[in-house]
């Protein structure tokens, strides 16, 4: 039986608990167009600032949980393997609140595929949180709302309260010091704009992510002289992606995730020790793109990058041929894929497997 103990959360998610059962849930990664980076409160993940992001097509994690009186300790199988000691630790946590908020004792088994490299810089965090919230919530007997479960996912991975929905999200937030207010809500749905595209571009330098976001960003936080001033312009660039989001004002806001990207990175640059997440490789990429929109006089592509070394090129459909045979010819570039609006996450009844 289960018997650790852990922080009450307050009243994050409701309470309809029905008989535990094996749940499986599927959901998609995402990629900020307006970063989270930086948290007023880091046990409950509340950002300080809102945040804009696409989930995407294609890319998935699924992930099943069947909390067991009978095991001894939790159990993490990540695509197959015993999951390392950061993720389980990572996992075991959050089961702690899905337990408490649940009234659930005992402990759990967790099953999770992504059917991408996982840690790649390909945001596993976010789906693998999502998917992981949804599973472990129906298991536990809750069943909540989407924006319950943005709040739950929320708590894993900050990133991961917007891979609840598809299409075009935005994780408000929030004033509360509980953290109520503080979840996504899907902005437009994924059909809003079919023609948009995201080439991802893999590069064959990328290392292994060496520190987690979540601590990296606090870092940035207490030492970027950048980020103050950050903080000051975010809400206005959200809003005019969000705008030319509406509009599908392509021009402008390729122009938009750009300049997002570039504060984004330097107040990661300028954060001691400084944060540098691309490689020479990335940095090429990123190059390539601002040339190409030099030579065309307007706006073909815009970049962008979490915390990691693989490029995000957004850019409209008839452009993808041209755009993705640039990056290509890109020494040290491994692969391009071609992803879109995604959607949302959703429970999955076969286990497939
Ligand atoms: O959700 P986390 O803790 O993995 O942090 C995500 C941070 C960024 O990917 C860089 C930005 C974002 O909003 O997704």
């Amino acid at each position: 039986m289960y018997a650790g103990r852990y922080a009450r959360t307050g009243p994050e998610v409701s309470r309809r608990p029905s008989s535990p059962k094996l749940a499986g849930y599927e959901a998609a990664p995402n990629i900020a167009l307006v970063k989270y980076w930086g948290m007023r409160d880091d046990r409950l993940v509340l950002p300080n600032n809102s945040s804009l992001s696409m989930t995407v097509s294609q890319l998935r994690t699924r992930t099943w949980v069947r909390f067991d009186p009978s095991l001894p300790r939790d159990r993490f199988w990540l695509n197959g393997r015993p999951a390392a000691a950061g993720p389980l630790r990572g996992a075991v946590e959050f089961l702690d609140r899905v337990r408490e908020e649940a009234d659930v004792s005992s402990y759990a088994e967790v099953r999770s595929r992504n059917n991408f490299p996982t840690a790649s810089g390909l945001a596993s965090s976010a789906s693998g949180f999502a998917a992981l919230a949804g599973a472990a919530s129906r298991a536990a007997g809750l069943q909540l709302t989407p924006r319950e479960l943005s709040r739950l996912a929320r708590q894993g991975s900050g990133s991961a309260s917007r891979s609840v929905f598809g299409g075009f999200v935005e994780w408000q937030m929030g004033q509360r010091s509980d953290g109520r207010d503080s979840y996504a809500r899907p902005l437009f749905l994924p059909d809003h704009w079919p023609e948009l595209r995201d080439v991802v571009v893999i590069v064959s330098d990328a290392p292994e992510k060496a520190i987690r976001s979540a601590n990296a960003m606090q870092e940035t936080v207490r030492t970027s002289p950048a980020y103050a001033e950050r903080l000051r312009t975010v809400p206005r660039r959200l809003a005019a992606i969000r705008n030319a989001l509406r509009t599908r004002a392509s021009d402008r806001f390729l122009e938009l995730v750009i300049e997002e990207c570039d504060d984004f990175r330097r107040v990661c640059e300028t954060t001691v020790p400084s944060l540098d997440h691309l490689t020479p490789v990335s940095r090429a990429v990123l190059g390539a793109v601002l040339d190409l929109n030099r030579a065309a006089g307007h706006a073909i592509a815009g970049y962008t990058h979490d915390a990691g070394a693989h490029v995000h090129v957004f850019t409209l459909r008839p452009m993808v041929p041209q755009v993705r045979a640039l990056l290509r010819r890109i020494p040290g570039v491994a692969d391009t894929r071609v992803l879109g609006p995604g959607p949302a996450a959703r429970e999955i009844r076969s286990t497939g497997r």
